[in-house]
């Protein structure tokens, strides 16, 4: 079974959708549109495809997710929550009211509870409480729950963890995480490009004086993808990739 992406050329170019029940990896400097990405993966599910979904945010508050998808896209979240399609769970670390209907399990971040347990445990209570049929499930973003780990070795343990937990709880994961803006040619991956199951990268490129957005995969397990850099950008029906087009440097 595939799970579509939502993503209309990127679902006819990865062959109807992502692989179900893997994680797959969504890389990009700040405000190359990770979270855009995302919520509009959890969103589509539930209005095309009838699959609920859990989004959990670590970095940024929900009422900020929420309002951005509201006022920049039309999306409207809080609906999609009040009909139970849709948990979107606060690990943020901003203790500030959540939007009506919000479910809030207290931020971890900045406590001693803040880790990989904390958040699968988080995601396995709004499954079983809220949405025992979730099948898709985003976490935004990886990248500081993994800093606070020092040892590579104890990094990618937990990140193992969080894979497996994940996976055993039967989701189909995108996990977001940043990519700190290095030439695209020696990119350096962190351990979650290399358990993932598949990466896709959201670059921000300079050409003379203008930047460039372009989207690549950069990996995908099992099966053949194009190799070529894809233009994208973000508009009022969220992110768009055309496969088709060159990309100008
Ligand atoms: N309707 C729109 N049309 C074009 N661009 C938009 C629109 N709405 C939002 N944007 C832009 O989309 C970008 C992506 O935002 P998003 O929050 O998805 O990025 P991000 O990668 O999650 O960033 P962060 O690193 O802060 O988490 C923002 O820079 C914003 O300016
Ligand atoms: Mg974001």
């Amino acid at each position: 079974m595939r799970v579509k992406t939502g993503i209309t050329n990127l679902d006819r170019i990865l062959g109807g959708g992502l692989p179900e029940g893997y994680c797959y990896l969504l890389l990009g400097g700040p405000g190359a549109g990770k979270t855009t990405f995302g919520v509009q993966y959890i969103l589509n599910g539930i209005t095309e495809s009838d699959e609920t979904g859990i989004y959990v945010t670590l970095d940024e508050p929900p009422f900020s997710i929420v309002n951005n998808a509201r006022e920049n896209f039309g999306w409207d979240m809080i609906s999609q929550e009040t009909r139970h399609k849709l948990a979107l769970v606060d690990a943020s670390p901003m203790d500030i009211d959540a939007p009506a209907g919000t479910y809030r399990i207290k931020g971890a971040l900045g406590t001693e509870d803040f880790s990989i347990d904390s958040v699968l445990g988080l995601v396995s209570t709004a499954k079983r409480r809220l949405i025992p049929t979730a099948r898709r499930c985003v976490i935004d973003s990886v990248s500081g729950l993994l800093f606070q780990y020092e040892k590579p070795f104890i990094q990618r343990q937990q990140l193992l963890k969080l894979i497996k937990g994940l996976t055993e709880m039967r989701l189909t994961t995108i996990l977001l995480g940043e990519l700190p803006e290095e030439s695209i040619d020696n990119q350096r991956f962190g351990p979650e490009a290399y358990l993932a199951q598949g990466v896709f990268v959201m670059h921000n490129i300079r050409s003379k004086n203008v930047m460039t957005e372009v989207f690549q995969i950069k990996k995908l397990r099992g099966q053949k993808f194009p190799k070529k850099m894809m233009p994208y950008s973000i508009g009022k029906s969220g992110v768009e990739i055309y496969p088709e087009e060159k990309v100008f440097v």
